[in-house]
């Protein structure tokens, strides 16, 4: 539990300077307190990973069971070929990414595997293997310290992540949802589809350019991807809006680096979600609360449509009658 309060607590340090000025905590708890409560601290017997602090990737609840996942020792012929790939050896373990719910039975959960990303299923009953392992790329990253999110929505497994080893692909991705469904990806290498910050659906960050933008993308269930012809085994519906988390004033303030957001939750009775914000690492260093109504995302969603024409020009908005239907 350490973790998530020392989290908690360095978002508010990051206010200490703040401009504008901020409100004041309503209460904090110190190392001090902090210290009385159980925490889990993975393979302490390992300096490595005190250093590095990243045993502990994944929490889950599920029923009255609560699951971790941490750094295994998930030896194979990865880990030996993984130190002569010129990358941190720190990263030569297997980091569990994924750890979610893949239906009654089946706990999903996918690992860097030393830079060879690599999913399993288990059963929730007793933590034993089901079937044989699957190839992880496009569903987990290749190392620890890359986010991303992974969620089973009417059976197909959505993830959001770094796709190669060089770090260069973000991609949006569905797969696993049976014969007849294809798998369908973001357009490969155009990190105009993902710049910057994202979360998709409740939880996902991609990092890429310098001034970082948040944004909120969408794609829906039932896309079946493009024809042979256009976009073929690529995303049809994806629809992004920036997130604007900002304070009024003569100019506007921006906070545009998100940094986590919550699961829905209910604000005055409407869903919502709240995220932690804070503005361009070398700009005033500032945070902010920000909450978003579903609703109101949605009809951005609806609203206004830009188009970028080519890779290098600016967006621009597009008359209603030259809308594309769908969006
Ligand atoms: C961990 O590091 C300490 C010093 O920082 C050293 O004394 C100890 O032997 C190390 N333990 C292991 C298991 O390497
Ligand atoms: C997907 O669902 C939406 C909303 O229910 C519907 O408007 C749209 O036509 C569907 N698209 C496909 C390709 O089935
Ligand atoms: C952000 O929201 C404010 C308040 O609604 C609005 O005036 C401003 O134009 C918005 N900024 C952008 C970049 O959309």
């Amino acid at each position: 539990m350490e973790l998530l309060i020392t989290a908690g607590l360095l978002s508010i340090t990051a206010v200490a300077t703040p401009f504008p000025k901020d409100l004041q905590p309503i209460s904090t708890a110190g190392p001090e307190d902090s210290r009385l409560f159980p925490s889990f601290q993975g393979l302490v017997s390992d300096n490595d990973t005190q250093r590095l602090g990243l045993d502990y990737q994944r929490m889950i609840r599920i029923n009255r069971m609560l699951y971790i996942a941490a750094r295994l020792i998930w030896r194979s012929k990865d880990v030996g070929k993984c130190t002569v790939r010129g990358k941190n050896t720190d990263e030569c373990y297997n980091y569990i990414k994924v750890l979610v719910q893949r239906n009654d039975e089946t706990l999903f959960t996918c690992g860097t595997n030393a830079f060879n990303p690599t999913c399993r299923n288990y059963r929730l009953s007793s933590l034993e293997q089901v079937g044989a392992e699957l190839v992880g790329q496009a569903r987990c990253p290749f190392e620890s310290h890359q986010a991303n999110v992974g969620i089973f929505a009417s059976g197909h497994f959505y993830s959001a992540t770094m796709s190669d080893f060089q770090a260069s692909d973000a991609v949006i991705y569905r797969s696993l949802g049976g014969e007849g469904s294809p798998v369908l990806r973001s357009v490969k290498y155009d990190s105009k589809w993902l710049r910057a910050f994202f979360f998709f659906s409740f939880l996902a960050i991609l990092y890429t350019e310098s001034v970082v933008y948040s944004r909120v993308a969408r794609v829906c269930k039932n896309d079946s991807g493009g024809s042979a012809r256009v976009l073929e085994r690529y995303w049809t519906s994806f629809l992004k809006a920036r997130l604007n988390c900002s304070i009024p004033g003569d100019s506007f303030f921006y906070f545009d680096v998100l940094q986590s957001v919550s699961g829905i939750i209910q604000i005055n009775q409407r869903p919502a979600v709240v995220g932690v914000f804070t503005t361009q690492i070398n700009s005033i260093p500032g945070s902010a609360v920000c909450g978003f109504y579903m609703d109101e995302m949605e009809r951005v969603f609806q609203g206004r449509f830009k188009e970028q024409k080519g890779t290098d020009s600016a967006w621009s908005s597009v008359p209603e009658e030259q809308v594309p239907k769908p969006r």
